[in-house]
């Protein structure tokens, strides 16, 4: 399908690279609000068009609208591009608010068009294979889970880091995605979250080019803790931070009635997964049992691609996004309240992958 991208940013190679090993995604043109970005990846990977963001949303044989701008941009770009009659698939986080989330899945079922969401990484063959262990009880039931994303902060390294720091940003909205799908997709659905957050530094000074030296203010908050259940009756702890040097915790970790499970980051799509049954003395390396191992950021557009084409649901689906937005946000809204915040979303985890792939 005719593919139009939104956002030529540091993300966007990593896609358009992909999207060459898709036949099902054929990149038709390109739109950055700098407009020269635009013109550099159309160079860089022979895309046919350069068009202004209108244009690109208004024009009649792009059927699906990839949203790789930063948080602030998705809900209002993503709206746009439904009414416009595209069906979307969007970076994450779903939006920075319920609201604007809930008015993209709106008009998305009045329209009858498909929305996606990242992370795809869920779709790779390490979560996928900690999928199919949990299906056949290599663990038990789970109990209880870790999920542990603790750094420095993105000014390190990002170019321009602003964003992460603002409202969408935060360690929750930008690597939370990564961590909160993985728990709905190996735990299913979550029942209440109560959670604790502070922001550490008022301001935090960029040390990556171009924008070394310059002073960022940090609108959201920077560490942020505490526990979900799940309609299961499983209780994941977690911890997202951009305000630790150093730490010894493992990104995901399962605990089952049986066993322990070790999941590879989330922000990966391979391994190693790792398994500790009762009785057994060491940790086990579980060989993956599905493809996609590398970096394939752009299988969960390819994978709407061919739902579209199926007449079924996508995977990583709008109420998917929704529900990890969801749980995400209601961290800091326990924080503001002192209250466990009981959720009202719900949604269908993603159905485990083919293991010959799409
Ligand atoms: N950088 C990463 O490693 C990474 C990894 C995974 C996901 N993501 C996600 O991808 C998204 C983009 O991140 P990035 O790092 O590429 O950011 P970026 O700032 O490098 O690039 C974003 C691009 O979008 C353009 N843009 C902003 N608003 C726009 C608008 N309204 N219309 C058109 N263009 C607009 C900007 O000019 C810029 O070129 C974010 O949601 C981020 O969470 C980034």
């Amino acid at each position: 399908m005719k593919v139009g991208v939104i956002g030529c940013g540091n993300i966007s190679p990593v896609y358009l690279r992909v999207a060459q090993e898709f036949p099902e995604i054929e990149v038709f043109a390109v739109a950055d609000a700098v407009s020269e970005r635009a013109q550099e990846c159309a160079r860089r990977f022979n895309v046919p068009h350069v068009l202004g963001v209108e244009e690109l949303l208004n024009h009649p044989e792009i059927e699906i609208v990839l949203n790789l701008t930063p948080p602030k941009a998705h809900a209002p770009l993503n709206k746009a591009a439904l009414q416009a009659g595209k069906h979307v698939y969007c970076e994450k986080p779903f939006g920075v608010a319920r609201e604007e989330a809930r008015e993209v899945l709106e008009i998305a079922a009045q329209r009858g068009l498909y929305i996606g969401c990242a992370p795809d990484t869920v779709l790779g063959a390490g979560i996928q294979t900690c999928l199919k262990l949990i299906r056949e009880g290599a663990i038990g039931a789970p109990v209880g889970a870790g999920a542990f994303m603790l750094c420095p902060g993105h000014e390190r390294w990002h170019p321009n880091p602003e964003f992460f720091y603002q409202q969408g940003g935060g360690p929750m909205l930008d690597m939370g995605p990564y961590y909160i799908t993985t728990l709905i997709t190996l735990l299913g659905v979550a029942r209440r979250v109560a959670g604790i957050s502070r922001i550490t530094h008022p301001t935090r000074m960029i040390t990556s080019e171009p924008k070394r030296g310059q002073i960022i203010s940090v609108e959201t908050p920077t560490h942020i803790t505490g526990a979900i259940e799940f309609a299961s009756g499983a209780i994941a702890t977690v911890i997202m931070s951009f305000d630790v040097e150093a730490h010894r915790l493992p990104c995901i970790e399962i605990y089952g009635t049986e066993g322990t499970l070790g999941v590879p980051d989330p922000n990966g799509f391979g391994g190693p997964v790792l398994l500790r049954r009762a009785n057994d003395a060491e940790w086990r390396e579980v060989e993956l049992t599905h493809p996609y191992a590398n970096q394939y950021r752009g299988l969960g557009l390819a994978e709407m691609i061919r739902a579209i084409q199926q007449g079924r649901p996508n995977r990583l689906n709008g109420h998917l996004a929704y529900h990890a937005l969801d749980i995400m946000l209601a961290f800091n809204d326990s924080s503001a309240s002192g209250r466990h915040i009981e959720l009202e979303s719900t949604c269908t985890p993603p159905e485990p992958m083919p293991v010959e792939g799409l």
